[in-house]
């Protein structure tokens, strides 16, 4: 009889997993692929290794800029996802390492909720039961398919195959410009394949700062990424050698088609129809404070949770509340407030807490104070002045949010990320000295704009 049974290795369930061992729970995490789940073997970690590359491609391109001769760079596609694959086998190795040190049971095959149990089917067709005192749904999502758009491995794919390209493709339409349609306009478009970014909505990145989307489809545009906004694509024409995507009486025509229009979960064919788990669209409905379902000993995270970001670091915590819950019976909930969220472009889009527009419609009187990276010394020095800093505070009231828009954004972030999880005032964050001369500077002015002084 194991404490817990996990199905679904990637970031929620791993990390349930792993974090068990503080507690001395007896675990199994059942996969049916390797350890890791989409973020390590096909998301997170792979497209940020291809963005990697982009990176380094883009720089060595500007090298002359700053005395630099490097002459024409070329890329070697084979190396670059030789790369990737390297780092993806790496930390799958390492994790399952891990796995096996904190003494978790890793049992490969597909589980199904049975009879207050996990039915687990494995690879050479045996059945196994695993008897459970709890069990954590962690079985993650996969890629949205929108009509006109089948996914045909081939013309037409999702950033599972994207990622796995063994050649650049030299012309791509992207549709959806959320986090994976950015990212991999800018992986594209950085190394010279003509793209095609078509976004329903009327920003790229939509439901973040009009500003930050405004910034990165101008430093988009630059990389060469044809970008459409508020524009609804027709049904793709399919042809042997090439895909046609029509739009409002125009067309253009590309080698690949990549859909990036969201994920749904993956919760059809887990068991959920013999237990009272409630489901809604296919997300699993839970108690966010537990992480519990509607049955007393099924929890659910990550990405098939209703409701909550779909995040691998949101998966990570609700994996920690969940075995919280389960060890020591305590309520210890995710703190949605404070998630930050990145999008790992170029420059990179981060933000934490309340837009401008999410804090009014939440009903904040609200401030709002912004920063051009124009004026910071290390933007300058760094060649990257594309950015910005915006922070929402509610007037005379603390911090509700902020974005910030610069290289390494996501890691920049975190500072923020405090000041809104501990709903700092404006002037309290800005009696810190931010170094200099730090692209963080600009985080610094913001502040010190907020509080009602100043400087530059
Ligand atoms: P998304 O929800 O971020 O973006 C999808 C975009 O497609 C939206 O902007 C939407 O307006 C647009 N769209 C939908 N239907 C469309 C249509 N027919 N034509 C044109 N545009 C259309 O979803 P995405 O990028 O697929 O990512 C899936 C999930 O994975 C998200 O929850 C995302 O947050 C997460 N993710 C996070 C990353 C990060 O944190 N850096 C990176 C990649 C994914």
């Amino acid at each position: 009889m194991y404490d817990v049974v996990i199905i679904g290795g990637g970031p929620g369930g791993y990390a349930a997993a792993l974090y068990a061992h503080n507690f001395g729970l007896n675990v199994a995490l059942v996969e049916k692929e390797r350890v890791g789940g989409t973020c390590l073997l096909r998301g997170c970690i792979p497209a940020k290794a291809w963005l990697k590359t982009a990176e380094v491609f883009a720089h060595a391109k500007k090298a002359a800029d700053f005395g630099v001769q490097v002459g024409e760079p070329s890329l070697d596609w084979q190396v670059a996802l030789d790369r990737k694959n390297g780092i993806v086998d790496g930390l799958v190795k390492g994790l399952g390492g891990l796995l096996k040190a904190r003494k978790v049971d890793v049992i490969s095959g597909y589980g199904r909720l049975a009879g207050g149990g996990v039915e687990v089917s494995t690879d050479s067709g045996e059945v196994r039961r695993l008897e459970a005192r709890n069990v954590i749904l962690a079985t993650g999502s996969r890629p949205r398919a929108i009509p006109g758009y089948d996914f045909d491995g081939n013309r037409v794919v999702s950033s599972r195959e994207a990622l796995d390209w063994t050649e650049r493709p030299n012309r791509v339409a992207i549709i959806g410009a959320g986090a994976i349609g950015s990212e991999f306009a800018l992986i594209l478009g950085s190394t010279g394949a003509e793209v095609h970014l078509f976004e329903m909505l009327d920003q790229v990145v939509p439901g973040s700062e009009p500003e930050a989307g405004k910034a990165l489809a101008r430093e988009m545009k630059k990389k060469g990424v044809n970008i459409r906004t508020g524009v609804a694509v027709g049904p793709a024409e399919v042809h042997e050698d090439r895909v046609v995507v029509p739009f409002e009486g125009d067309y253009v025509e590309v080698d690949k088609v990549l859909v990036a229009v969201g994920r749904a979960p993956v919760t059809e064919d887990i068991g959920l129809e013999t237990t009272n788990v409630s489901v809604d669209r296919g997300f699993v409905e839970v108690d966010p404070n537990t992480m519990l379902t509607a049955e007393p000993n099924i929890y659910a995270v990550g990405d098939i949770v209703a409701g909550t970001p779909q995040l691998a670091h949101a998966g990570f915590a609700e994996g920690i509340a969940a075995i919280t819950h389960i060890a020591t019976g305590e309520i210890a909930p995710v703190d949605y407030r404070a998630i930050p969220l990145v999008v790992y472009t170029d420059p990179e889009v981060a933000s934490v807490g309340l837009t401008e527009a999410e804090a009014r419609e939440a009903g904040y009187d609200v401030e709002v104070h912004d920063h051009g990276m124009r004026g910071v010394g290390r933007a300058i020095i760094q060649g990257e002045v594309g950015g910005l800093v915006k922070i929402v505070s509610e007037k005379d009231g603390p911090i509700l949010g902020a974005t910030v828009v610069a290289p390494a954004a996501g890691e920049l972030i975190h500072e923020l990320m405090y000041a809104v999880a501990w709903e700092a005032l404006p002037a309290e964050a800005a009696a810190y000295i931010h170094a200099h001369p730090t692209i963080s500077e600009a985080i610094g002015e913001t502040l010190l704009s907020a509080a009602g002084r100043s400087l530059h």
